[in-house]
C-alpha cells in the first residue's frame, strides 16, 4: 500500500481516504463520493477495528459483508480499497494510549469506555500507512470528528479532515450499519430520535437549552423499547453544556433500540 500510494504521489496525485468497518451503506458512499470529487484518488479502508470495540458480542456481530462491499465501492468508483488483516494492523497485545484531554471521557466516551482510544490508535496507522491529503469522515458520528481532529492538531499531522453531512433513511433515521440488527419493531420506535433532534432545531431558543432539552428527553423515554442513554444540547467544539452565548451548538443523542444501540445528532447552530 505505501509503496504504490508513494508512487502515486511522485507523479503528483492527490488522495482522498475514507476509513470504515464495511457493511458499506449510501452514507459511507457519500463519504466516497466527496474523496472522488476533492482529489486525483479515492481510497476506502474496511477494517473492523478490534480495539474500538468495548463489547466482545458486538465485535462479533459486526456485519462483514465483504463481496457487497466491493461491488458498492466500485459502483461509487473507488479507486483503492485497503482491507488489511488484524495481524498486519496489530501486533499483539499492543499497548498505547494517546492523551486527547477530556474529550475522550464525555458523552460517548462514558458510555463506551477505551472507544475513542482504539479509534484514535486505528486512524493513526492508517493515516501513517496512507498519508492522505485529506480525510472524509460522517457527521453521523460527531465526536469521533472531534477526537480525530484533536489527534491531527496534536500530532501536526499533514491531512485536511473534512465532516461529511449524515445521510438518512426517507423517514429519517440515520443511515447506519447497525441498522439491520432492528427489527420492524425497533425500526419505528427507533424514529424517535431523529424526531426529537429535529423538535429541538426547530424550537431552538437559546434562552430555553434546558427545558428544550428536557422535552426532548420526556419524547424520548416515553417511546417503547428505546432506552436512552443521553441527549445533550452541547458546545460543537469543547461538548460541554451549551449556554446562550455559545457560538456552535450541537445536539446529540444516544440510546438503544431494542438489542441495538444507536447515536444520531443535528447541528443546531
Ligand atoms: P464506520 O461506522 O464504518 O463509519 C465510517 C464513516 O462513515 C465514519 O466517518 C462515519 O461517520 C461515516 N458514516 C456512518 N454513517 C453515516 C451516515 N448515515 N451519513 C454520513 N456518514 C456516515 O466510524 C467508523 O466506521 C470507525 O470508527 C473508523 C473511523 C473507520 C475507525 O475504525
Amino acid at each position: 500500500m505505501q509503496q504504490y500510494l508513494k508512487e502515486l504521489r511522485i507523479l503528483g496525485k492527490t488522495t482522498g481516504f475514507v476509513p470504515t468497518m464495511g457493511a458499506l451503506h449510501p452514507g459511507h458512499l457519500s463519504l466516497i463520493k466527496q474523496a472522488r470529487e476533492g482529489n486525483d484518488v479515492a481510497i476506502c479502508s474496511i477494517f473492523v477495528n478490534p480495539t474500538q470495540f468495548t463489547d466482545a458480542a458486538d465485535l462479533e456481530k459486526y456485519p462483514r459483508p465483504i463481496a457487497d462491499d466491493i461491488q458498492k465501492l466500485e459502483g461509487a468508483g473507488c479507486d483503492i480499497l485497503f482491507n488489511p488483516p488484524v495481524n498486519q494492523m496489530y501486533a499483539d497485545n499492543e499497548q498505547w494510549h494517546l492523551n486527547i484531554g477530556e474529550l475522550e471521557y464525555l458523552l460517548e466516551g462514558k458510555f463506551r469506555p477505551g472507544h475513542y482510544q482504539g479509534v484514535t490508535q486505528v486512524v493513526y496507522k492508517m493515516f501513517n500507512i496512507i498519508m492522505p491529503d485529506r480525510a472524509y469522515f460522517g457527521q453521523k458520528d460527531y465526536q469521533q470528528v472531534l477526537v480525530v481532529r484533536k489527534m491531527v492538531e496534536l500530532l501536526n499531522m499533514p491531512v485536511t479532515l473534512v465532516m461529511c453531512p449524515i445521510e438518512r433513511e426517507p423517514d429519517g433515521l440515520a443511515m447506519s450499519s447497525r441498522n439491520i440488527h432492528l427489527s420492524a419493531d425497533d425500526r419505528k420506535h427507533a424514529l424517535v430520535l431523529s424526531k426529537a433532534l429535529n423538535i429541538t432545531k426547530e424550537n431552538f431558543d437559546s434562552n430555553y437549552i434546558e427545558k428544550i432539552q428536557e422535552y426532548a428527553i420526556q419524547m424520548i423515554t416515553h417511546e417503547p423499547g428505546v432506552q436512552l442513554e443521553y441527549f445533550e444540547i452541547v458546545d460543537g467544539n469543547t461538548l460541554h453544556e451549551a449556554d446562550k452565548d455559545t457560538q456552535n451548538i450541537v445536539a446529540l443523542v444516544a440510546a438503544r433500540v431494542g438489542n441495538t444501540r444507536l447515536i444520531d445528532n443535528v447541528i443546531i447552530r
